[in-house]
């Protein structure tokens, strides 16, 4: 079935489809997949990611654009002609056939008789050898799942597409069957292209994550930098938990942005900022749950200098085992919203209950800013929505990393 020779990245230009002629699931998208690498197409349900994935197996055909693998476009290529196989979620293996049956059936389809070998090392591949005899009904989730793997494996593709492919797995499972592809991915050193909606799946796999949100790429990159510098509201929100205080720019100098939240004036690196405030504008500045630390309001003096803090009064406490989760109201959140901060379990400080004035601190550079939503903050009054709405579009533009390579 290999009709295209081996080799290249997988490269969607100005890909997108519309359905009807009306609803368009994926706009225009620009994107390159390096080869051999674990790339993950992350978002809510909805989003586009299937529809993006069928794309590129040929399954759909897009109303714009091209899909290149390597220097070929393959966009007419038809599904089965392309060095490209599918895993889905519900697994699809034939219930009437053994294992060993399952996964010589690609081989057999295109004639090739002596399959035992090929089939036994994609059995040791997935660590199922033992297993060959049985059906699939005589398999748990997480075996089914590794047989459809080396079902699509064996026809040794150039990319692997799976969509969703662990998700009908309890969570235990899901963990170890997180690890068993991307171990089977380094092994094979194909590229991989997997679609989740779980965001601890896709940063645990993937070498580069792209963050789909209505259809487009909102941001790409690779897990820890997404996490650590997400470039909109939407992807500090999507990935983990952020908190984004509603703040006004007062100076950039020296590489630091200095703004106000409330009677507070909170630091972070200009280059950790979605885009340049100027003086005067509206941004969100954000922090990690994991990287505050709480005392309370009366130990305030043992805050080193330099810290960004913020004062409030804990809200709800609740312990996890390895960390505390503080839920904390403070004048700098508009009503009904409250900071979040995690405490690692070492030294617990038991005063730090519901109704404890604290102050939370945190290292300046662990801050982030990003472009203000409209509308949103305690300071949004009359006079400053106008500043705040043009900062968010010109944000819109300036984030989107969908063409850039990981
Ligand atoms: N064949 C179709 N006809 C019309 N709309 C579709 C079709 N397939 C998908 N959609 C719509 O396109 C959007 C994206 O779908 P999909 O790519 O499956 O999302 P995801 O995989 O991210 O959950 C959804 O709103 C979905 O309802
Ligand atoms: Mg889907």
């Amino acid at each position: 079935m290999t009709d295209i020779p081996a080799g290249g990245d997988v490269r969607l230009v100005g890909i997108s489809k519309t359905y009807g002629n009306s609803f368009t699931a994926v706009h225009p998208l620009d994107l390159t997949v390096p080869q051999g690498t674990f790339f993950a197409l992350l978002g809510a349900s909805g989003c586009g990611k299937t529809t993006t994935l069928r794309m590129i197996a040929g399954l759909e055909d897009p109303t714009t654009g091209a899909v290149l693998l390597g220097d070929r476009d393959v966009t007419r290529v038809p599904p089965h002609k392309r060095p490209v196989n599918t895993v889905f979620q519900s697994y699809a293996l034939f219930p009437h056939l053994t294992i060993h049956e399952n996964v010589a059936f690609g081989l057999r389809r295109r004639g090739i008789r002596s399959v035992r070998k090929q089939v036994a090392e994609m059995l040791d591949l997935v660590q199922l050898g033992d297993l060959a005899g049985r059906r699939p009904h005589q398999l748990s989730g997480g075996q089914q799942q590794r047989v459809a793997v080396a079902r699509a494996l064996i026809n040794h593709p150039q990319v692997l597409l799976l969509d969703e492919p662990l998700g009908a797995l309890d969570l235990k499972l899901r963990r170890r069957m997180q690890l068993e592809l991307k171990r089977i991915q380094t092994e094979v050193g194909i590229t991989f292209i997997h679609v989740t909606h779980d965001q601890e799946e896709a940063l645990t796999m993937a070498d580069t994550v792209a963050v789909m949100n209505g259809g487009r790429v909102e941001q790409l990159g690779a897990p820890a930098e997404l996490y650590e510098t997400p470039r909109t509201p939407f992807v500090a929100r999507f990935l983990g938990t952020s908190n984004l205080i509603g703040a006004t720019a007062v100076s950039t100098a020296g590489g630091e942005i200095a703004a106000t939240a409330g009677d507070t004036t909170l630091r972070l690196p200009a280059d950790r900022c979605a885009r340049l405030p100027r003086a005067g504008e509206r941004l969100l500045v954000g922090v990690r749950p994991e990287k505050i630390t709480l005392v309370r309001a009366e130990d305030a003096d043992t805050v080193p200098a330099g810290r960004n803090r913020l004062s409030g009064t804990v809200a709800a406490a609740g312990f996890l085992g390895v960390s505390t989760q503080y839920l904390v109201e403070s004048p700098v959140c508009p009503p009904g919203e409250r900071l979040e901060v995690y405490a690692q379990n070492i030294e617990r400080d038991t005063r730090l209950v519901p109704g404890a004035p604290v102050v939370l601190h945190w290292n300046p550079v662990h801050t982030f800013g990003l472009d203000a939503e409209p509308g949103t903050g305690p300071e949004s009054e009359p006079g400053t929505g106008p500043e705040a709405e043009p900062a968010a579009d010109t944000g819109a533009g300036a984030t989107a990393g969908a063409g850039e390579r990981a």
